[in-house]
């Protein structure tokens, strides 16, 4: 196995990225599951708004506490998903790479995004495939992890690194529960990761532990309570409490896990990653 292409990791976590970050929400003002577009989501299900309200805010004051800016896109009447901020765009270097959804219900909120990162004085380049932001694209240090299966396609990764000059890594999600990257995989720091292997193809599966031989992995109970739907400040792991196995190991390797817990998003399909999009610088 060629050791040359994996990621130098150090036995620390304690130097790899750790800084303050800038992160993009949105209010879950008109959050609900009014269609099905992911195993989660059920049309009969019904969402607890207050409830889910109050633990978007114990998110936020968990990011502004541990020294995170949080800004705010105004959610939209009728775009029940708007919340799930991460999808909107992929941000790199000030340069949004701006998103297409898959669902035609999911649409319309690149205009509202678009028209927030405009007004913040960004340019915003569309993406010409279907392509669904930092769910499924993953900056890790020096390129792009990205996912594609079931939502981002192989031609928008190709878009990508044309457009970020960043070597874009493809990686095959193979179960739908695990349908945005964003579900199976999280970067922890420039140069370590957190992942569920059985979500990806043998042969991704293989590129990941290539790549990252030191990787935290996370089972199957992890990986179905939200566990790898987590914003990791290169030290700080915001976490669902619920992935009790995934916080132990990561407090194992160093980091100190934040537990949050968004249970009303889950029915949507969304956890913590999923509702915080990353300006990165
Ligand atoms: N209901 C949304 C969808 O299916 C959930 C999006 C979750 N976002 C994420 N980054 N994984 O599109």
């Amino acid at each position: 196995m060629p050791t040359s292409l994996s990621v130098p990791t150090s036995h620390s976590a304690s130097t790899n990225g750790v800084r303050p970050r800038r992160y993009l929400t949105c209010e879950p003002t008109h959050f609900d599951v009014r269609y099905a577009i992911n195993p989660w989501m059920r049309e009969d299900t019904r969402v607890d708004r207050a409830l889910a309200r109050a633990q978007w805010e114990t998110l936020i004051r968990a990011y502004r506490e541990h020294g995170h800016t949080v800004e705010t896109v105004d959610p939209t009447e009728g775009l029940p998903d708007m919340v799930f901020a991460a999808n909107a765009a992929l941000v790199l270097g000030g340069r949004v790479f701006g998103s297409r959804f898959h669902a035609p219900q999911r649409r319309p909120e690149s205009v509202a995004y678009g028209n927030w990162f405009k007004a913040a004085g960004f340019d915003v380049t569309e993406a010409e495939a279907v392509c669904e932001g930092e769910g499924d694209l993953v900056p890790a240090g020096p390129f792009i992890l990205a996912g594609t299966g079931f939502r981002t396609t192989t031609a928008a990764h190709h878009e990508v690194q044309e457009f970020f000059g960043l070597p874009t890594i493809s990686l095959h999600l193979v179960d739908p529960r695990f349908y945005h990257l964003d579900t199976a995989l999280f970067v922890l720091d420039d140069r370590n990761i957190a992942y569920f292997p059985d979500a990806f193809s043998p042969e991704s599966r293989a590129a990941l532990e290539r790549l990252y031989p030191d990787a935290v992995i996370a089972t199957l109970e992890d990986a179905l309570a939200f566990g790898l739907n987590s914003v990791s400040d290169g030290r700080h792991v915001f976490v669902a409490p619920q992935a009790e196995g995934l916080i132990g190991r990561l407090a194992d390797h160093g980091y100190v896990p934040v537990p949050v817990d968004l249970s009303e998003f889950h029915k949507a399909g969304g956890g913590i990653k999923c509702c915080t999009q990353e300006i990165h610088a």
